[in-house]
């Protein structure tokens, strides 16, 4: 594997390696993408995250196991979350909170001052976490997910007014 872009410490001290998505990590990010949504991206739409210039897709590995993934595209001062996942047996252990951090710390960097994302209306987990991360509900897209048509809510933060979440 190449040279980790980054690296963080899990809430349990453990070393996490954050890599820019490669096209070696796309069969094992597409086999977590099935477990994780019923209406799973194809292997074909994670291409373009490789080497994207408008925005980072990263995915992180304790060892050789992949932990997670998480993506965002960038528009002028807006950050939008394209993919966030934990892995199913590492999930409810901070690891969503650590990562929702280290976005809000690259995005920073970018000068973004706003991030959207969109969440199934039915997907609490992922509700709850970017509710107690500060996301706000602003709207539902009907019908957004065009496999299961289940609705979409739209949430949304502002950078400027959140307290400061540091990874270091
Ligand atoms: C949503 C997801 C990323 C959360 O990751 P995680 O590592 O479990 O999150 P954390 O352990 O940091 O949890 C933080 C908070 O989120 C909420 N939360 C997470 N999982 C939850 C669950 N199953 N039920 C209720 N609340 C939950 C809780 O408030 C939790 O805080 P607590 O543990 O102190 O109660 C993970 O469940 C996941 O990958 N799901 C499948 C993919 C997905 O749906 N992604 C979202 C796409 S929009």
């Amino acid at each position: 594997m190449s040279e980790p872009y980054d690296t963080i410490i899990s809430p349990q001290n453990i070393e996490i390696k954050v890599f820019l998505l490669e096209e070696e990590h796309i069969d094992r990010v597409y086999a977590m993408e099935v477990e994780s949504y019923p209406d799973a991206w194809s292997k074909e739409l994670f291409l373009p995250e490789i080497n994207n210039r408008a925005g980072k897709f990263f995915v992180f590995f304790i060892d050789n196991s992949l932990i997670g993934y998480a993506g965002y595209w960038l528009g002028g001062e807006e950050a939008h979350i394209t993919k966030f996942t934990v892995a199913p047996t590492y999930r409810r252990k901070g690891l969503g909170t650590l990562f929702m951090n280290y976005i809000f710390k690259q995005v920073k960097k970018e000068d973004v001052k706003k991030i959207i994302l969109e969440v199934r209306e039915r997907n609490y987990p992922a509700r709850c976490l970017y509710e107690k991360m500060g996301f706000q509900t602003i709207g539902t897209r009907i019908g957004y997910y065009s496999r299961t048509r289940e609705n979409a809510v739209v949430m949304v933060l502002i950078l400027d007014d959140f307290t400061d979440y540091d990874t270091d």
